[in-house]
């Protein structure tokens, strides 16, 4: 595996070495020694042309973990906002030796662009490129529910996952219904019609409009959120109206099963998917999906740069 673009493009036995890669990660990063030395010499840029909290952090202390030298690059401040195009910035960032470049960018297929052009020979890995994926956001959303219910190992078959919201603008929906697919799970999408891409049909998940029907029978809650940047026209109602149909709060929580979990990629918009009470209670694993994805951006930093997943137990 050279590049990480697409979950479309990764084998069950390949999303499985991952997760249990950063099983072995997650390991040492809980030990004294957080450090390894596997990318020591490798120069590893972010490359973000979009806003990022999680995702651009937590692909730096991944890097910074296994040794490498990393390079942030953000389009605010830096010649793309003078109109630079993506293969000029490509071919600068060549010169400068990158091994890989971690892109997020909002059109579409950016990613995929770069890594099949000449512009520059080092590994591409997809940290969200406009509504299409987000691949190592649905890996470490996997990584969470495998951890709390298969106990951290096997794959997800027999459960069920219900994703709830924006699902039209969503790159975290698609590149999850696709992992949780190849990993044996089934998914519900619950939304409003408007909020649907054309074509969601012939996704591999249910479909619902009513919340209040599927809420009590899943095992993961993952609501999404709006992305009200991207909205050009009027989606729903009103906030209220919203909050009151497809939002996750106290009367739902009570509904779940007593085991399930309660997952949102960030950032929340507290009071409109989420209240705050929910967001921040016992059954909430928010937190915790930014922590696991430091060992999984570490385990796809690994994989792609020293070019094998670790077997399980073979690290301590
Ligand atoms: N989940 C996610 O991609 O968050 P950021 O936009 O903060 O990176």
């Amino acid at each position: 595996m050279k590049h990480l673009l697409s979950i479309s493009d990764l084998s069950k036995s390949d999303a499985l070495g991952l997760l249990d890669t950063a099983t072995e990660l997650a390991r040492v990063s809980d030990g004294p020694m957080k450090k390894l030395p596997t990318l020591r010499g490798r120069t590893i840029v972010n490359l973000f042309a979009e806003d990022s909290t999680r995702t651009r952090i937590s692909f730096e202390a991944a890097a910074k973990r296994l040794s490498a030298d990393v390079i942030n690059f953000s389009a605010k401040g830096s010649s793309v906002s003078k109109g630079e195009s993506l293969k000029d910035t490509a071919q600068t960032l060549q010169a400068m030796g990158a091994d890989a470049v971690i892109i997020r960018h909002g059109a579409s297929g950016a990613p995929h662009r770069l890594a099949q052009s000449q512009w520059m020979t080092g590994s591409v890995i997809n940290a969200g490129d406009g509504t299409h994926e987000h691949p190592s956001q649905a890996l470490l959303d996997a990584f969470t529910i495998r951890k709390h219910l298969s106990h951290g190992e096997n794959d997800l078959a027999g459960l069920h996952v219900a994703i709830v919201g924006d699902i039209l603008h969503s790159r975290v929906a698609r590149s999850n219904v696709l992992l949780l697919n190849l990993l044996g799970a089934q998914v519900t999408l619950v939304a409003p019609p408007t909020l649907l891409p054309v074509g969601v049909e012939h996704w591999d998940a249910n479909i619902s409009f009513e919340f209040d029907d599927v809420v009590g029978n899943v095992d993961a809650v993952m609501m999404l959120r709006v992305q009200q940047e991207r909205m050009q026209e009027l989606y729903f109602p009103n906030a209220r109206e919203y909050s009151r149909y497809f939002g996750l709060n106290r009367d739902r929580l009570k509904k779940m099963k007593s085991h399930s979990i309660v997952m949102h990629p960030g950032p929340m918009n507290r009071g409109l998917e989420i209240t705050a009470d929910v967001a921040d209670s016992a059954r909430s694993v928010i937190v915790e999906q930014v922590s696991n994805g430091v060992s999984v951006r570490m385990a796809i930093l690994y994989v792609l740069l020293a070019g094998a997943p670790i077997e399980m137990g073979s690290l301590l």
